[in-house]
């Protein structure tokens, strides 16, 4: 039987297609999802919907949405969902968890090398026409090749993370709430460190970990104020990981020498302060923002959501 379907925005590729072939679908406004008047107006009517980041799935919409069966996150972290209150009403929960490790990777290395190397700073420099000449002092940063990376939370992404030290030449600690498996620690050559350690002792602390109770705030003044001087944040997890007003009090009095951030405590809003500071690269949530990721996450939600109304198991549910 045909179900109704909610997809929070356009996806890219051709996920959607497949997914109208079988099912009636409704394409929401990008960044106003499940709060347009489209989702609204027809809550009840929906079997599943395919969610974006920005879409609460929350108790007052669920309340609503009583033919749900499906929330398919077109996301790996999925804070945005109240998955306790979806599974006391039998809604399953998927992620698109796998397809977007290389893509997210790739970018918090880029911002690694960014913070470090002046990348971006330099680039400002030279666009306003400031640029008068080399000199022996000029933009200095902070050595990438065989510094301390510092990997919190090494899950699939921490470990595409730590994949990219290793052929920077870096030692990679990393601290998380579960230990990896020794094959894993062996492979990446990854020595588990208690959390404050990893502070203490790493050049680079680069974030992977969901936001969840136990990591809101978790980069907080006392934290930072343990780093090496001139150490570097990466933070392209989520943004409430970090205590905003202190990495920016950080930033301007030390320890820290600069940070790459793609993800803000309160999006799409940016800490004026962060947003003045020329030692903090800024990307505006694009982690996972590559033509295959992205194609990919979509075939991955839209999978999900043909997997649960036909009846069957979805290949990444999330648990209550
Ligand atoms: C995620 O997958 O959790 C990102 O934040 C969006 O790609």
């Amino acid at each position: 039987m045909r179900g109704r379907v909610f997809v929070s925005c356009p996806l890219p590729g051709s996920a959607i297609e497949r997914l109208a072939r079988e099912h009636d679908v409704e394409i929401g406004i990008e960044r106003v999802g499940v709060r347009g008047d489209d989702f609204i107006r027809a809550a009840e009517t929906f079997d599943a919907i395919v969610s974006c980041v920005t879409d609460p799935i929350d108790v007052a919409l669920l309340d609503r949405a009583r033919r749900l069966r499906v929330v398919a996150n077109f996301a790996v972290g999925y804070d945005n969902i109240d998955v306790p209150a979806c599974a006391s009403r039998g809604v399953t929960v998927t992620n698109t968890p796998g397809v977007l490790t290389e893509a997210t990777a790739d970018l918090a290395f880029g911002l690694l090398l960014d913070a470090a190397r002046r990348i971006a700073e330099g680039d400002r420099l030279v666009r306003r026409g400031a640029f008068d000449g080399w000199r022996p002092s000029f933009l200095v940063g902070v050595p990438v090749h065989g510094g301390t990376l510092g990997v919190i939370g090494l899950g699939r992404i921490g470990q595409a993370m730590a994949r990219r030290a290793r052929g920077f030449g870096m030692r990679v600690l990393y601290a998380g709430r579960t230990r990896a498996a020794p094959a894993v620690e062996k492979a990446l050559h990854a020595v588990h460190v208690p959390l404050d350690d990893l502070f203490e002792q790493a050049d680079f602390v680069s974030l992977h970990c969901p936001l969840t109770p136990d990591t809101r705030g978790l980069v907080s003044s006392a934290r930072l104020s343990r780093m090496k001087p001139g150490a570097v944040l990466v933070n392209t997890a989520r943004g409430a990981c970090v205590d905003e007003a202190a990495l920016a009090e950080a930033l301007v009095t030390g320890p820290l020498g600069a940070a790459g951030l793609d993800v803000f405590e309160d999006e799409p809003r940016v800490n004026a302060r962060l947003l003045a500071l020329e030692n903090v690269v800024l990307t505006p949530h694009t982690g996972s923002a590559d033509r295959a990721a992205r194609e990919a996450m979509a075939t991955t939600a839209v999978e999900s959501v043909l997997a649960v109304l036909a009846g069957n198991s979805p290949l990444y549910p999330v648990a209550g």
